[in-house]
């Protein structure tokens, strides 16, 4: 039998506007999901059928892996679901880790590559930073050309992005789940329509884009005051974009006082913010007071790991 582990993740900036090829930063977290494989005589997914169709993400994995099976499948996911903190990338990832350790052999890139195919034909139009992220870990930084810690390249059309590692200090995110789910496709969909019709739309996807590149050179010189600002700012123009929500921001004014900053995490509508704090604690409290599940997250942490019991 096999068994993955891949890390959920949160884009500190650049989300949405990922999808048009601009840069991101995003980092591995510590929840995680765990995918079990072994052979068997039927297909089943935690004992039910694949055909569930909460099972879409592992029955598209089988099918782009090539996997023949059948296999006995179990998942035991620590990261909400619908909650912008990559549970469906994760699950993914693992499921494909999984499955081709079964068979002998895992390159993370080609998982990566699979994974982003999956993602893409469930959400209809998708970047690959999600399952970029879960598969290498730690952070994974998208630019529109290659930089240094190069990973590798993807492309849709004309879109293509850059994955690169990046090293980041250690930095305490608290993660406000609105408990709203909402779901990434028509979200993507809404801020593509709104770029097709605006072209302020068009030029508020650029400026996140250099949101993020002024991000990691905060970040890199742990210059806190002006990383919180980007975020404040990068939740502004998401707002603009049409994939805010009431309770998201309900949940950043809470945790505003205790915070560098705060935004939306992931694809919005609902699902989850991060606040960027020295002082988790009155954070995770004021975000809980306010209604919202808190998380403390710790960053960069390892990305898909794979064992053969
Ligand atoms: C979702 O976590 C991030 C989005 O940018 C979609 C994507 O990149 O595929 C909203």
């Amino acid at each position: 039998m096999a068994v993955c582990s891949s890390p959920g993740k949160v884009i500190l900036f650049g989300e949405h506007a990922v999808v048009f090829g601009e840069p991101a930063l995003a980092v591995a977290i510590d929840l995680r999901t765990e995918v079990t494989v072994a052979p068997a005589s039927e297909w089943s997914v935690d004992r039910g059928s694949i055909d569930d169709a909460h099972h879409k993400y592992v029955r598209m994995a089988v099918e782009a892996s090539g996997t023949k099976g059948p296999l006995r499948i179990a998942i035991k996911s620590g990261i909400p679901e619908s909650s912008g903190m990559g549970s469906s990338a994760a699950v993914t990832v693992a499921s494909l880790g999984a499955m081709h350790a079964i068979r002998g052999g895992v390159e993370p890139e080609m998982v990566a590559r699979e994974a982003f195919d999956v993602e893409h034909s469930v959400q209809g139009r998708a970047s690959p930073i999600d399952t970029s992220t879960s598969t290498h870990g730690h952070a994974v930084l998208v630019l529109k050309e290659r930089g240094s810690d190069f990973l590798w390249r993807m492309q849709r059309g004309e879109r293509q992005w850059y994955l690169h590692h990046r090293d980041i200090p250690p930095m305490t995110f608290v993660v406000g789940h609105t408990g709203v789910e909402a779901a990434t496709g028509p979200l993507v969909e809404r801020v593509k329509a709104n770029c097709e019709k605006s072209a302020k739309a068009r030029k508020m996807i650029a400026e996140v884009g250099q949101i993020t590149l002024d991000g990691i050179d905060a970040i890199q010189k742990k210059d806190w005051a002006t990383s919180g600002q980007l975020m404040d700012r990068n939740h502004k123009l998401l707002n603009a974009l049409g994939v805010g929500h009431d309770k998201l921001d309900e949940l950043i004014a809470a945790a505003k006082p205790f915070s560098y900053g705060a935004k939306l995490t992931g694809a919005g509508g609902g699902g989850s913010m991060i606040a960027l704090t020295d002082k988790p604690d009155e954070v995770a409290h004021a975000i809980e007071a306010a209604g919202g599940r808190a998380f403390k997250v710790l960053t960069g942490q390892r990305g898909m790991e794979v064992s053969i019991r």
